[in-house]
């Protein structure tokens, strides 16, 4: 099976901003993009993506998962990059035709098409390191991916980094290229150095995420998870499965979470926890390493409320269950 993210669609959908509008929706090839090698984004990072899935449904309709929502998300973090504005309405518009024309190359359960829309900054101006780029462009890349737990369920282990940062504080809340770059140095540290398979950034002890998920707490009937910040990104599944864990008449505390709590509730028999992402849903966590202890999480294996919860979410994306909030858009 290919790696995550390594096969795409040959066609993507693209606009182009040229100062004062946005071109309409086109289907061009995807395997190359013409810019100047003196563009914005190459050299001072305004650029911003997203990621969402469509899934086939068994009666073989296509439906994404919450694209309002990411689509908010593109706006939102355009806006803090001062980007040019995106046109949402366009944008839904780029997303519903590209995962039409391949919806037949939607995976079915348990795979998915991965979509990632796109926003870079195209002018060619290298003297515009403190100013914004005037022209820009959007385009949707489609990704069909497979079972991110083909190899089997297993608990992770997490790095509880509470002296560096992710990425810069008011930084937090945009999904910029750049802080992922930020963020991968201290990973890679951790994976060679402690076998992590990712760092939960908590800076000052104030537990916040990991380089490309949210992190959760799952005492007993409780979730526990940072109150939404501009430290942070505001995961779409975060959001999803504590919406789904409060109907389920789950007690929800949306707060700070400190590592001397964190550690402490951990240690309790039958405490989970997990992180929250598009790609994985929820992946569970058994280990949280600090100052060079380790300390399980419960018994240390994966948690059966973790597996319930991401049961339900994607029982509603492929649509076993009822889309009771209205989260799907059909193709
Ligand atoms: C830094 C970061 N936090 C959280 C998330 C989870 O966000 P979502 O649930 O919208 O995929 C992601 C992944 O997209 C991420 O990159």
């Amino acid at each position: 099976m290919a790696a995550f993210g390594s096969v795409f669609m040959p066609e993507m959908a693209i606009s182009w901003f040229d100062g004062t509008q946005w071109s309409g929706t086109e289907v061009v090839s995807s395997s190359s993009l013409q810019l100047h090698p003196g563009a914005h984004v190459l050299h001072y990072s305004s650029t911003c993506f997203e990621g969402l899935k469509a899934f086939r449904h068994e009666d073989g309709n296509v439906k994404i998962f919450r694209m309002d929502r990411n689509v908010a998300r593109l706006a939102q973090s355009s806006e803090l990059l001062s980007l040019p504005k995106v046109d949402q309405a366009l944008l839904s518009e780029m997303i519903t035709t590209i995962v039409a024309r391949f919806a037949a190359e939607v995976p079915a359960r348990p795979g998915s098409m991965y979509i990632r829309p796109t926003h870079i900054g195209t002018e060619a101006a290298i003297g515009k390191a403190a100013a914004p780029t005037t022209t820009s462009c959007m385009y949707v890349l489609l990704s069909p991916v497979g079972d991110y737990f083909a190899g089997g369920d297993r608990a992770l282990r997490l790095l509880l980094d509470d002296s560096g940062m992710r990425c810069a504080a008011h930084m937090g809340m945009v999904k910029s290229g750049g802080n992922y770059a930020s963020a991968l140095r201290p990973t890679l540290k951790a994976k060679a150095e402690v076998q992590a398979d990712q760092v939960l950034f908590c800076p000052g002890g104030d537990v916040q995420e990991t380089g490309a998920a949210n992190f959760l707490l799952i005492d007993g009937d409780e979730i526990i998870t940072k109150a939404l910040d501009s430290s942070f990104l505001h995961g779409v599944t975060r959001d999803s499965i504590l919406t789904l864990a409060r109907d389920a008449g789950m007690k929800v505390s949306e707060r700070e979470l400190r590592i001397e709590e964190l550690l402490e509730r951990a240690a309790k028999p039958g405490c989970e926890a997990a992180l929250s992402g598009t790609a994985a849903v929820l992946a569970p966590v058994g280990t949280l390493i600090h100052q060079g202890k380790e300390y399980p999480v419960g018994n240390g294996a994966v948690g059966a409320t973790t597996l319930k919860l991401r049961k339900a979410l994607n029982d509603l994306q492929w649509g076993v269950s009822e889309d009771k909030f209205g989260w799907l858009t059909q193709v």
